[in-house]
């Protein structure tokens, strides 16, 4: 018999969650005004709103916090840090940041100014923001297939060439500071970018003389899909792989909280000693001296072991397939999801399962409180309210997809968890006919509303 699929890990130290009655949960989504950002955490059973800063520590990386070196500069954490990225990317250069967002507000006040385009593949909603902010451009390149939902393409993050050329022919490079390309794409539902599509981003952004920048959050997740699906990678190391691909890029910027499998960080990795300096004068002003830059030196010695822990490739493969086993049991009963699965989501149409509920009564918002109020289990919105309004014409963006987002936090539940998720959503699959009627904007806040907005039931 062939030895069934185990975690690479055992539990060391348990935290307690809570179960709750669905009347104490109508109580508080409604006191929550509908939005699953307002509920307390010890009124969520399993907690899916994200993957971001919500992994579990190694009992290794809780012993890297105590040889943290707290010295303002040069501390050895920082030398530690600058060694471990300086393996696993390539780069010699790096800035630490706080976390992902501030990586970009560092990096691209150093190389956008009014005006500009970037172009990308479905860039993060805070990289979309922080560009918007210098009122520059994000144009979206990424391949059509990102959008067909349930037909397979292993690599539904990758930029189309044809789309990206036609930017960079039509708009000078004095105007196009950088590339950047998002691994793995999250918007697109947290699928991989493929090598083949990364060098051929470089040769051609080499071509007109403009610099490519990783989106690195999910990096490692996205050497795993490589492996998995690329040809002449399937016998590689992880970290192989994560040299190859960023030897396309220029530089990266990233959210620690992601793939390194920590709490609270991120960074600047640069190639060019240039770059580094020109970002160097803003990582000062907005986050810290370059050998801490908004972290403490425990937190950087903790992040230099998750970074080696995140690109080992048993643990990846207990992650994604884990993603997986949940994926499948939605796929199964019929329910649409982003297909491939992606490696920290699965992804749910939910205009395909909540064909009833109109457009302009918030779709997957409506399917992420029915979830909620079976089963205890708190999910996120990636749809129109997200989208947010036309800063011009104040009307709603309805974006193409409305997708209703389980993030799966890293090392943090086991298979039952999964399991319990997938019976609470199949149970309100089963019962969808009689969903007809979604929610209502009560109150919204001018910019990045859905953190904030108050909802009531139609
Ligand atoms: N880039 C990507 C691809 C991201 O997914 C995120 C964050 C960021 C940048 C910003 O990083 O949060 O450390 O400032 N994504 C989280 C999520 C919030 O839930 O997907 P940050």
């Amino acid at each position: 018999m062939d030895l069934p699929f185990a975690e690479s890990y055992k539990i060391k130290a348990v935290e307690s969650i809570k179960k709750s009655t669905r009347e104490e949960r109508e109580q508080w989504i409604k006191s929550a005004g509908y939005n699953l950002f307002n509920l307390k955490s010890n009124q969520v059973f399993i907690d899916l709103l994200t993957d971001s800063g919500t992994g579990a520590m190694s009992d290794k990386q809780w012993a890297a916090l105590m040889m943290g070196d707290e010295s303002y500069a040069g501390a050895s954490s920082y030398y530690n840090l600058k060694n471990t990225i300086r393996d696993i990317t390539g780069f010699d250069y790096f800035l630490p940041t706080h976390q992902g967002r501030a990586a970009e507000n560092v990096l691209f006040s150093a190389l956008i100014k009014e005006g500009d385009i970037i172009p990308g593949n479905a860039h993060f909603d805070t990289t979309k923001g922080h560009i918007e902010y210098r009122k520059a451009s994000a144009i979206d390149c990424t391949v059509d297939e990102a959008n067909h939902t349930e037909e397979y393409f292993p690599f539904k993050g990758n930029l189309d060439l044809e789309k990206l050329e036609a930017v960079l022919k039509k708009y000078p490079k004095s105007q196009i500071p950088l590339i950047i390309v998002t691994v793995t794409c999250n918007s697109t539902g947290g699928q991989p970018v493929s090598m083949e599509n990364m060098k051929a981003v470089k040769e051609m952004a080499d071509r007109y003389g403009i610099p490519v920048f990783f989106d690195a959050a999910r990096f490692a997740e996205n050497a795993y899909f490589i492996r998995e699906r690329e040809k002449g990678y399937e016998n590689k190391e992880i970290r192989e792989i994560t040299r190859e691909m960023f030897s396309y890029a220029d530089g990266m910027t990233m959210s620690s909280k992601k793939d390194a499998i920590v709490n609270m960080g991120g960074f600047i990795g640069f190639r060019h000693k240039d770059d580094f300096e020109k970002a160097s004068q803003f990582n000062i002003l907005f986050e810290g001296y370059i050998t801490y830059g908004g972290m403490s030196g425990r937190d950087m010695n903790a992040l230099a072991q998750g970074l080696y822990e995140g690109t080992e490739y048993d643990y990846l493969n207990t992650r994604i397939s884990q993603v997986a086993y949940l994926g499948e049991q939605l796929r199964e009963k019929g329910i649409a999801v982003q297909y491939p699965y992606g490696g920290h989501a699965i992804f749910v149409d939910a205009k395909a399962f909540l064909p009833k509920v109109a457009k302009e009564e918030y779709v997957a918002q409506t399917l992420a409180v029915e979830l909620y109020l079976e089963s205890g289990v708190r999910s996120v919105e990636i749809g129109t309210l997200l989208a947010d309004r036309d800063p011009n014409t104040g009307e709603n963006r309805y974006p193409e997809k409305e997708w209703l987002r389980l993030a799966i936090p890293r090392r943090v539940y086991t298979n039952n968890h999964m399991d319990y998720i997938a019976a609470a959503l199949i149970n309100v699959f089963e019962r969808r006919e009689s969903i007809t009627k979604g929610l209502r904007i009560v109150k919204e806040a001018a910019l990045l509303r859905h953190f904030t907005v108050e909802l009531d039931k139609i």
